[in-house]
């Protein structure tokens, strides 16, 4: 029998010296994963002994991390705007920088406004069902090329009660999509550059469905789909497009956006919290 906190530092240890960042809150997320309790508890119950059922099974998850697995895709879920949402292996794991696309529309729209929304590329349905949760006026259909992802969307979807304010639909970017019947575009398209794919963590490798990350040859192969199937609408309509980019990108897709008929004053840059651009928006 070992104690939560001799547990914690020993796993810590090793998750250390294998270079994991974020060592000592992976630990405890994976305990109180396996305990059933929240990480609060393992500060409060620091000198609890477990059980040596128990501790196998965390031994059994630190090993998991240890050989590269994401801690996500170990426990299914990830937190996103300070939700949980239920992941696997077919959607990407939402990252901390797309909540900069919830914050954005949180300035353009009240929290009573009634609008439509598509969010292109949905994965997880993060996107999507953020904006519903935070906007309860809101409709929406979430799309993606992965009938797996849309899966995991719609568990999602209905794990907040949203379902019945979001459909979900399989489609290759906008093909099978009439777009003049949503007030705001979302999208996180892939945007690693092919030949960089090789460069990335192979935590990210290991986790991450390859669908998800790999931007083409310029790294803007989906966003030419994307904004290829645009019209400039009048500019009395609010109708909103909201896309995640890497900074690498931005002056290029400004450009693109620009040759396609969006005014320059009507779209902008937004810096995350490491000042890099990281999202564009226009509005039509
Ligand atoms: C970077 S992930 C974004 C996932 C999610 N929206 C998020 O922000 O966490 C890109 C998503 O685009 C989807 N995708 C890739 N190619 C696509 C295509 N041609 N048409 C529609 N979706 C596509 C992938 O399956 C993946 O779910």
């Amino acid at each position: 029998m070992q104690n939560i906190i001799s547990i914690l530092t020993a796993a810590n240890q090793e998750l250390e010296k294998n270079r994991i960042e974020a060592s000592n809150l992976e630990c405890q997320i994976l305990l109180s994963y396996i305990l059933g309790v929240s990480k609060e508890y393992l500060i409060i119950n620091a000198n609890e002994e477990l059980d040596d059922k128990k501790i196998n099974q965390f031994q059994s998850l630190i090993k998991r991390r240890l050989d590269g697995e994401s801690i996500s895709n170990i426990i299914g879920k990830r937190e996103f705007y300070g939700r949980e949402f239920i992941v696997n292996c077919n959607v990407l794991d939402p990252r901390s920088d797309t909540e900069l696309i919830i914050d954005i529309i949180k300035e353009h729209y009240a929290k009573d406004d009634d609008f439509s929304l598509i969010d292109l590329g949905t994965g997880s349905g993060c996107i999507i069902s953020t904006l519903l949760l935070e906007f309860p006026n809101s409709s929406g259909i979430g799309s993606d090329i992965s009938e797996n992802a849309l899966s995991i969307a719609q568990v999602n979807a209905k794990k907040y009660f949203i379902d019945h304010r979001a459909s979900f639909v399989l489609s290759d970017w906008l093909d099978a999509i009439n777009f003049n019947k949503f007030d705001i575009i979302v999208a996180n398209p892939p945007y690693i550059l092919s030949k960089e794919l090789e460069t990335l963590p192979l935590e990210v490798l290991n986790n991450d469905p390859l669908i998800a990350l790999d931007g083409g040859i310029d790294g803007l192969t989906h966003y030419k789909k994307i904004v290829s199937n645009l019209q400039k609408k009048s500019n009395d309509e609010t109708k909103f497009l909201i896309m995640e980019i890497n900074e690498d990108m931005a002056k290029e897709l400004f450009q693109l956006l620009t040759c396609v008929g969006f005014e320059r004053e009507n779209i902008n840059l937004y810096d995350d919290l490491s000042s890099k651009k990281r999202v564009i928006s226009c509005k039509f």
